[in-house]
């Protein structure tokens, strides 16, 4: 008999994860298939090579799931598939793969929000562990990842309310530049964070943004600093410039990521805890590739201790892209009864909530990423509305 487990695909990014899980909440197995030594040569995804990658890897990640959950595609009840926002071509690998056992297998098929699995994630619990009540709402969600830095308000599932989001680059991404500008590598987030945990001294105070009373985040003024002061000390001490591999003594590297990081960490953890105390939060819950630092762990556990509030941030593996948390958000939509079509098409865009009646005094926005976002909200509305996405 069927065990009516469900089968989740993951591959926006340079991630390929499949996971199955039983009911909502519990994984049965998952396996995450990294492409980072295949990115770490050019400093950054090739797109091209991502979505190859994927195909590559999708049929071992699922082959090792089934084996160590000692089940069979007769086992899965329905499929969950990242839909967006991502790569195209990635996104394409791993939703048309669910499409297809979908459709062979004849179970339902949902197409998830690659953010809304984020969030999710905090929800998954693993092979094994013991149950835990759910995060309780109402709760403030912090999503940060390469790709987006926002702060959602959720009363109940699978809505929220914008309370801000970064007006340039996202959190993962500002580490990532970061990384790239000290000489410490790809992906930059990790690295800094081991560089920083190394300093021997004081980290370097570096500027932060914090946009008024406003919720949204700034984090292009911070790497602009950080710019020119490692051209300055490289040019003083007769070094070429960072983009010809100039490097700073590793003291001073350490010290400089330890300033990094303190900056981003600061403004993520007030503003979140600012936010929850405003809402009358019960929980903070947090996801995204940034989630699994642990100055911010600590800094926001101290946080949400001090206010009395719940926080549920994933183990570090389940903070970056896995498989698990697309099946922690599809199993939500498929229990509220949604079904996608083989017709479901990827959207390279795809915001989860819209900047609308946020408090801290929102104007409509006419330039940056939240016009973009705009756009892009337009765009994903006018495919709910039948049109095929493109
Ligand atoms: O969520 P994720 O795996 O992929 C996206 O959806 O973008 O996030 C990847 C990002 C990268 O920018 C990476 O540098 C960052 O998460 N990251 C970290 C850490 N681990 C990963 N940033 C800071 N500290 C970390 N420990
Ligand atoms: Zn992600």
């Amino acid at each position: 008999m069927s065990r009516g487990l469900l089968l989740a695909i993951e591959s926006s990014c340079d991630e390929t994860g499949v996971a199955l899980l039983d009911g909502s909440r519990r994984i049965v197995a998952e396996a995450v298939a990294s492409q980072v030594a295949l990115h770490a040569g050019t400093g950054g995804i090739v797109p091209e090579l991502a979505a190859r990658a994927h195909l590559r890897w999708i049929d071992p990640a699922l082959d090792e799931v089934l084996a160590a959950a000692g089940a069979t595609l007769a086992d899965v009840g329905a499929v969950a598939a990242t839909a967006g926002p991502g790569l195209a071509g990635s996104l394409l690998v791993g939703l048309s793969y669910g499409k297809a056992l979908a459709w062979a297998l004849d179970v339902p098929l949902v197409g998830v929000n690659h953010l809304e699995g984020h969030l999710y994630a905090a929800w998954l619990l693993d092979p094994g562990e013991a149950e835990r009540p759910e995060p309780p709402f109402p709760l403030v969600a912090l999503v940060v990842s390469g790709g987006h830095t926002f702060l959602v308000e959720m009363r109940d599932h699978l809505a929220y309310r914008l309370l801000g989001e970064t007006v340039d680059d996202a959190a993962g991404e500002a580490f990532d530049k970061a990384g790239r500008l000290l000489g410490l590598g790809y992906p930059g987030g990790p690295a800094i964070a081991r560089a920083a945990e190394a300093a021997p001294g004081r980290p370097e105070r570096l500027p932060r943004a914090w946009l008024g009373a406003s919720y949204d985040f700034s984090f292009s003024g911070l790497k602009t600093a950080l710019r020119r002061l490692v051209e300055a000390e490289l040019a003083a001490a007769g070094l070429p410039p960072a983009e010809e591999g100039g490097r700073l003594p590793a003291g001073r590297v350490a010290a400089l990521a330890a300033g990094f990081q303190a900056s981003v960490v600061d403004v993520l953890a007030t503003k979140t805890l600012r936010a929850a105390e405003d809402v009358g939060a019960r929980a903070i819950v947090v996801g995204g590739g940034v989630a699994s630092n642990a100055a911010l762990r600590a800094r926001l556990a101290a946080g949400a201790g001090a206010l009395g509030v719940d926080l549920v941030i994933p183990r570090p593996g389940l903070c970056t892209d896995n498989g698990a948390m697309i099946g922690a958000a599809g199993a939500r939509r498929l229990a509220a009864g949604e079904r996608a079509g083989l017709d479901l098409g990827v959207r390279a865009a795809w915001p989860l909530a819209r900047p609308a009646g946020a408090p801290g005094s929102r104007r409509p926005p006419t330039r940056g990423a939240t016009a973009r976002a705009y756009a892009a909200l337009r765009d994903a509305e006018a495919d709910a509305a039948g049109k095929v996405a493109r």
